[in-house]
């Protein structure tokens, strides 16, 4: 007896709680009504972690992290043998690909808000970083199959960091486990693929969300709104009135529409065009015998690539292998300094800041050149298109500066 009311007590308590939360949710966590779609992106970006991180603990369960069973584990058992092993596979491959092209998207439309200034710097900080762990995420990953695409992207990016002045060399040696990329070094990459990197970057979404809750998101006008005093109208009846609506369930609707309606586009591609996630050459088992004529990263590090080969020539006494580094390096945290670099002080978006919205047009055509020629063999007229694109994009964000501390002057004469 005593026990059944204890355990009425305990069903009353759960109860109560969520009861609470739901309370909570609708009454303590506001947002801005005027966001459209594009502010659904970051549920989105969850829902496909999500999705990566169940069908990769399914794909676990089969996967053999060895350069002798690694390729047959995943092109036969898990493709041809385990009941829909393609399909986690598929499902996987598909929604890492997709998830940067959902960040990129996610990043653009911070840019064009200027949803990382005046207090949003830490939110923009945590959401690069998130890009980051992500990159190396994606390339520990495309190495698990060991393909031919596979070993020499391994093969090159680890080349890369032989750039560094001194420890280069011992450095390749460090990360490879080996003097050459070898089973250490596909056992150490299959370590941060499951276990250390996904770890990080749940730790970074939280804090990513964490410095969301202070300055709120942006809106479409990047207006001030006082969050207090409109929750207070909303709460009062002034439904239409009021600038903001609760988190749970108006907003979080919104979210759901949209996440319904890309899961329609995204199963679509995985059942029907899954092979544009995966290089036809991987299909092939590496061999450290035979390098493939054209090496090239996936879609999404294409453009930073090319700003590294664009720089084929050597510049006075530093070797054209180092002005790329160089070059390599200044794209991959140009992003990361739009804070400190942009002037202009006050949120707008950029239709309404003139010299700006120009800035982002250029950025945006000169990464889908460089993200075009990145594919393509680096010879004749290519190599050139290639140098003046990665020219552009580093003179693009030198310019910044100039360009926002001009459009502040002229604020409000559009
Ligand atoms: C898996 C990675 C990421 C997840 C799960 C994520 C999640 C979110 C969520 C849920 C929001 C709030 C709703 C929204 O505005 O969409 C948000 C906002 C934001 N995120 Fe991310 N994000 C990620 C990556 C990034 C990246 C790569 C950046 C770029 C540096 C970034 C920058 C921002 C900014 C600036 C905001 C504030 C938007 C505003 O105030 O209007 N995030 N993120």
């Amino acid at each position: 007896m005593v026990k059944e009311t204890d355990n009425l007590i305990d069903w009353l308590d759960e109860r109560l709680a969520v009861k609470k939360l739901v309370k909570v949710l609708m009454t303590e966590y506001w947002v801005p009504k005027n966001v459209n779609f594009l502010w659904a992106m970051g549920a989105l970006l969850v829902t496909l972690f999500s999705v990566l991180f169940i069908s990769g603990i399914v794909l676990l369960m089969y996967y053999k992290p060895d350069v002798n069973l690694a390729f047959d584990s995943v092109n036969y058992t898990i493709m041809h043998e385990v009941a829909y092993g393609w399909l986690f596979r598929n499902v996987h491959a598909v929604s890492a690909s997709v998830i940067f092209l959902i960040m990129y998207i996610h990043m653009f439309v911070g840019i064009y808000y200027g949803s990382y200034k005046s207090g949003r710097e830490m939110i923009w900080i945590s959401g690069m970083l998130l890009f980051f762990i992500f990159s190396a995420e994606a390339f520990s990953g495309y190495m698990l199959p060991w393909g031919q695409m596979s070993y020499w992207a391994a093969q090159v990016i680890t080349n890369l960091f032989g750039g560094i002045p001194i420890i280069g060399d011992s450095l390749v040696v460090w990360i490879r486990g080996n003097f050459f990329v070898a089973d250490a070094t596909l056992t150490r990459f299959f370590m941060l693929h499951v276990v250390l990197l996904p770890v990080v970057i749940m730790g970074i979404i939280v804090l990513h969300f964490y410095s969301l809750r202070v300055p709120h998101v942006n809106n479409q006008d990047g207006e001030e709104v006082d969050f207090d005093k409109e929750a207070e109208k909303y709460m009062a009846g002034k439904v239409k009135e009021a600038k903001v609506v609760p988190f749970w369930p108006v907003f979080l609707s919104k979210d759901f529409a949209v996440i319904s309606t890309f899961l329609v586009f995204f199963f679509y591609l995985v059942f029907f065009h899954y092979s544009f996630a995966l290089d036809p050459i991987n299909f092939d088992p590496a061999d450290n015998m035979k390098t493939p004529p054209h090496i090239y990263p996936e879609w999404y590090f294409l453009w930073s690539y090319e700003v590294m080969r664009g720089f084929f020539f050597d510049i006075g006494p530093i070797s054209a292998f180092d002005v790329g580094l160089i070059a390599f390096g200044f794209a991959n945290v140009a992003f990361l300094l739009i804070p400190f670099l942009d002037k202009d002080k006050s949120i707008r978006p950029a239709h309404k800041r003139p010299l700006f919205k120009i800035w982002y047009i250029l950025l945006i055509v000169d990464l889908v050149i460089l993200t075009t020629y990145g594919k393509l063999p680096p010879t004749g007229t290519n190599a050139y298109i290639g140098f003046v694109a990665a020219s552009v994009f580093i003179l693009l964000f030198v310019m910044l500066p100039t360009i926002t501390r001009r459009d502040a002057k002229t604020k409000g004469e559009e």
